[in-house]
């Protein structure tokens, strides 16, 4: 035991995790990482409204629909917010509530931090009566709570929070307000001690910690009053359920673990004792929540929160929990759903008894009636109304078995869902009737970093419709809320308050777009795609949450809107532009109908989300390609391109065979505009829409120009660029330091350069690296044992050092309009590189055969591989400017 034994059970549990990651392909089917199907950044949200006040942290959030409004708890304030726009602010305000300067100043006394703890944190806030609101703050570590009267917005009482509230700002707490009663659930006071209670009114309850300790060191997330006395057959009470982490004492199948999730239920009629648990719960138990991989051994064990989905019948209810692993540093998250009625067999099953100070399963008589459970009609025939006539030998058991026996096992077994790029702190559900009729449980996941993942329930899984950054400072969100009314959810973090449409359909731009999203709330009408609830008639909608694939129109190869003309020297790169907006479509391509596999192609093919890059074109490579997105198993056309290869002209006296000479061709991008033969929905199909532009003598002249124009920015472009990477060859080479490469990555924007090799791993080096001992450029086939995949940051920020910084860089040429130059390399294209799994790109061809997965190449890898090329051809070969 010991010191030896949280590591080595540490070591396992680890062990687990990797076997668990690294296993997934060849494991059971489960996804280690859900991928949502787009990705939305700041700017790019729609129809939200923010609000940041002048204080931080906001975290309370007291919805009342009815009237339209919401209350946000922040610390040292407390605001009233118009649910239709919470940026408006006629109507939004605030109460300020601080801690004293005298408070603020014995708490920094106490060893606390003044720019963290010593503020007053507003952590309850409750509607009280009719007229009045109750909340609670930490108040520099003296807990207050207060009164407010809703109609003038003012306090109107304060009184000692201590038994309330907790002193801390960051310990877990759950509380609300019901029927004038307070329940609330914390490590209270100074000591941590944890506890669920019932404040008000007389006589107010807590838990018991002798013979047996109830709770120890638990961690509160949640909280919910289900009305299980409506329509009872038995004359049920209403239940409380409260959701902790605590300190694990059972033995378990997972020593590895010193933590367990825990449910917790108390009977609101509860009134205590008589003499035995006198002002103690006389119904409290509570059991073990298990969220787990099955087959793995990997416990989630660590609740973040719970959200209580209320069903149309009270036992019906669904809670749905945000699970994390024991081990901070590793990032995963669970969510796992459970059912009420679960939770009940589990309360009505076997307690656990403490023998010899281990838990072990109780085996003796259970008295009736049964301990903890609440008052009901049995009890009512023999003459007990209340707690308080239990009889002593019925406390007695209670005293000694707050823990039952079954684990309370997730529906399905299995979690709903694993995250493993974002660690999960908060959610919210609404249930959604889809147009097939069936209900829809919609998921709001808020992330650490601000981010917010939209999904929904298909079945036993869950599909991420989108992911939202509402933040664009990494923080996490605290809180949310849903207002059916609105439409809206509230989400709060530290620095502010977001409201967020429960749908934004219109984000969705073609048919396939709009039924591949499989958002319930969206449908496809024949032109646009848009929320459902908006129309009467639903009946010609299209909508397919179950597959994501059906009800839109046939498409034909001829469905591409755009064609383009590309022309390319033999040897040189070509990079087919095809951006691909969903993370869940996979590119396909086609060369001249045949599906560009790779495999079999001893062609330097490479695949992203971005398009499609041809390495060292050959003459064979000619011909019409055409891209694809599939998904759902639906090809859907997005661009097509002629591609013709231009021999390489034999060497002339002033080296115009060096693509720095930049023969005309080499620029020459003819933008045909054919008008699709097909009709209707399948020009909608194309991602994002292109401008259709009329044609005409007059088009045509103007597209001439255009393209004269354009050749011309380009080549000038395009020596820009060239001379650039010889001025920045020349100065790694002679600074041959960090600061060299710190200045790569800004005048390149890229973040590193690598080295093609025929082998099956890859190297991501630094330019500066390269400067010495290198003379080839594309056929150079280093081959290194050991290889190994070193990933450079690309947003490394290296403080200034004395040595002088290089020349600066010359100016890039600027973006064209609907840019395209130079081998299609625009200046916009790494635009997304947030793609999914951090892999825009997918190598094709794989020449080794020890590679199990399919090896991915970041986009600005392969930028950095044609930046490089062209500079070493450059200097290999003497630029000679009089050539262009
Ligand atoms: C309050 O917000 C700040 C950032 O604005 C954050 O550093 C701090 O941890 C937050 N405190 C709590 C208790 O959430
Ligand atoms: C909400 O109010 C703000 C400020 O008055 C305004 O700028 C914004 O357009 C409003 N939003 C909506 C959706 O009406
Ligand atoms: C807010 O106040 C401005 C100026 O007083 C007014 O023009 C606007 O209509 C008001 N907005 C609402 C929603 O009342
Ligand atoms: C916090 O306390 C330090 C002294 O311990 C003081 O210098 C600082 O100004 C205080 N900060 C605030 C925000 O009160
Ligand atoms: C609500 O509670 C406040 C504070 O105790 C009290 O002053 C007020 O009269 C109550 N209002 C109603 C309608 O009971
Ligand atoms: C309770 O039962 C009555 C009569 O059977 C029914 O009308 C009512 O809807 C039920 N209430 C709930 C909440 O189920
Ligand atoms: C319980 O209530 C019943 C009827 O309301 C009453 O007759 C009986 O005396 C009560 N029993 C106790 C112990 O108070
Ligand atoms: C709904 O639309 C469909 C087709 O557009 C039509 O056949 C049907 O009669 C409409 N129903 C109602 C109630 O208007
Ligand atoms: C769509 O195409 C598939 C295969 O080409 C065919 O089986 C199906 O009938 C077509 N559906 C429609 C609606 O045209």
């Amino acid at each position: 035991m010991g010191q030896t034994k949280p590591l080595t059970s540490m070591l396992l549990g680890l062990g687990h995790l990797i076997s668990v990651i690294w296993g997934f392909p060849f494991g059971p089917v489960l996804d280690v990482d859900v991928t949502p199907r787009t990705t939305v950044h700041v700017n790019g949200l729609l129809g939200c409204n923010h609000f940041h006040g002048a204080a931080v942290n906001y975290s309370s959030l007291l919805l009342e629909d009815g009237p339209g409004l919401l209350y946000v708890g922040a610390r040292e304030a407390i605001y009233k917010l118009d649910t239709a726009n919470i940026s408006d602010t006629n109507i939004s305000l605030s109460l300020e509530w601080a801690a004293s300067a005298e408070q603020k100043r014995q708490c920094l006394s106490k060893g606390k931090n003044n720019q963290t703890e010593c503020y007053n944190h507003v952590r309850f806030l409750d509607r009280y009566n009719d007229t009045h609101l109750y909340t609670c703050g930490t108040h520099a570590f003296r807990p207050r709570c207060a009164y407010i009267d809703v109609a003038r917005f003012t306090f109107v009482r304060f009184e000692e929070g201590k038994e309330k509230c907790p002193y801390d700002p960051t310990k877990g707490y759950t509380g609300f307000m019901i029927d004038g009663e307070m329940y609330s659930a914390s490590q209270y006071e100074f000591r941590n001690i944890p506890d669920i209670r019932r404040n008000f009114p007389f006589p107010n309850l807590r838990t018991d910690d002798s013979p047996t300790r109830w709770l120890l060191e638990s961690d509160f997330v949640s909280s919910a009053l289900l009305r299980e006395s409506i329509n009872s057959s038995i004359g049920d009470d209403d239940k409380l359920y409260f959701f902790f982490t605590e300190r694990n004492t059972e033995p378990t199948a997972y020593s590895s673990q010193t933590k367990v999730a825990r449910v917790a239920r108390v009977c609101k009629g509860d009134i205590g004792g008589q003499r035995t648990l006198q002002r103690k719960w006389t119904s409290f138990l509570k059991a073990r929540l298990v969220c787990a991989i099955p087959d793995y051994e990997l416990q989630f064990n660590v609740l973040r929160s719970v959200f209580v989905a209320e069903g149309s019948d009270v036992h019906d209810s669904v809670f749905y929990g945000i699970f994390g692993l024991e081990w901070r540093n590793v990032k995963m998250s669970a969510v796992c759903q459970y059912s009420l009625r679960d939770v009940q067999t589990a309360f009505d099953g076997p307690y656990m008894e403490l023998q010899d100070s281990k838990w072990r399963e109780y085996t003796g008589k259970v008295p009736d009636p049964r301990p903890g459970s609440c008052i009901t009609d049995q009890h009512r025939a023999l003459l007990i109304n209340s707690s308080r006539d239990l009889p002593d030998n019925i406390l007695n058991f209670v005293r000694k078995h707050p823990l039952m026996s079954r684990q309370i096992q997730p529906v399905g077994g299995r979690p709903l869902l694993l995250q493993r790029s974002a660690d999960y702190t908060k959610m919210a559900v609404q249930q959604v009737v889809g147009l097939d009729g069936l209900i829809y449980d919609m998921l709001f996941i808020g992330t650490d970093e601000g981010w917010l993942h939209r999904a929904v329930k298909i079945r036993d899984r869950v599909h991420i419709i989108e992911e939202l950054q509402l933040f664009e400072e990494k923080q996490p969100i605290n809180n949310m809320v849903i207002s059916q009314k609105q439409n809206s959810i509230y989400v709060s973090a530290p620095s502010g308050l977001v409201q967020v449409p429960l749908s934004s359909c219109e984000r969705y731009t073609s048919c396939y777009d709009c039924v591949f999203a499989r958002d319930p709330l969206c449908g496809w009408d024949g032109r646009t795609c848009a929320e459902i609830a908006s129309y009467a008639n639903r009946s010609s909608l299209i909508q397919d949450i179950q597959m994501g694939s059906r009800g839109c129109t046939n498409i034909t190869s001829d469905g591409f809107v755009l064609h383009r003309t590309r022309a390319v020297m033999a040897g040189d790169d070509v990079l087919l532009q095809c951006e691909i907006r969903s993370n869940l479509a996979t590119p396909h391509w086609t060369l001249n109908g045949q599906q560009l596999q790779g495999y079999g192609v001893d062609f330097g093919y490479r695949t992203g989300n971005d398009g499609l890059l041809i390495i060292g074109t050959q003459n064979q490579q000619s011909g019409h390609y055409r891209c694809y997105a599939v998904e759902n198993g639906v090809w859907v056309p997005v661009r097509s391109y002629v591609v013709r290869v231009q021999p390489v002209p034999p060497p002339a006296s002033h080296l115009s065979g060096s693509p720095t000479a930049l023969p005309e061709s080499f620029f020459t991008t003819t933008t045909a505009p054919t008008p699709s033969p097909s009709s209707g929905p399948v020009e909608q199909i194309l991602s994002p829409p292109p401008a259709l532009l009329p044609s005409g003598p007059e088009f045509q002249t103007y597209r001439h120009m255009e393209a004269m124009y354009i050749s011309l920015v380009a080549v000038l472009g395009g020596l820009c660029l060239v001379l650039t990477v010889v001025l920045l060859y020349v100065s790694f080479c002679a600074h041959n330091s960090p600061d060299a490469r710190k200045y790569s990555q800004q005048a390149l924007s890229i973040p590193t350069a690598t080295e093609r090799k025929r082998s099956s791993h890859f190297e991501l080096k630094t330019i500066s690296s390269h400067c010495n001992g290198r003379t080839e450029g594309r056929s150079r086939a280093t081959s290194r044992d050991g290889e190994f995949l070193q990933i450079v940051p690309a947003d490394i920020q290296t403080t200034p050092s004395e040595e002088p910084p290089p020349a600066p860089p010359l100016p890039m040429p600027p973006p064209l309009p609907d840019s395209e130059y130079a081998n299609g390399l625009s200046a916009t294209l790494p635009s997304m590189l947030r793609k999914m799994n951090g892999n825009s790109y997918v190598l094709l061809r794989q020449t080794d055969s020890e590679m199990t997965s399919p090896l991915y190449h970041s986009f600005t890898e392969e930028l950095n591989k044609i930046l490089e090329k062209r500079k070493h051809t450059q200097l290999d070969i003497q630029p000679d400017e009089s050539s262009v």
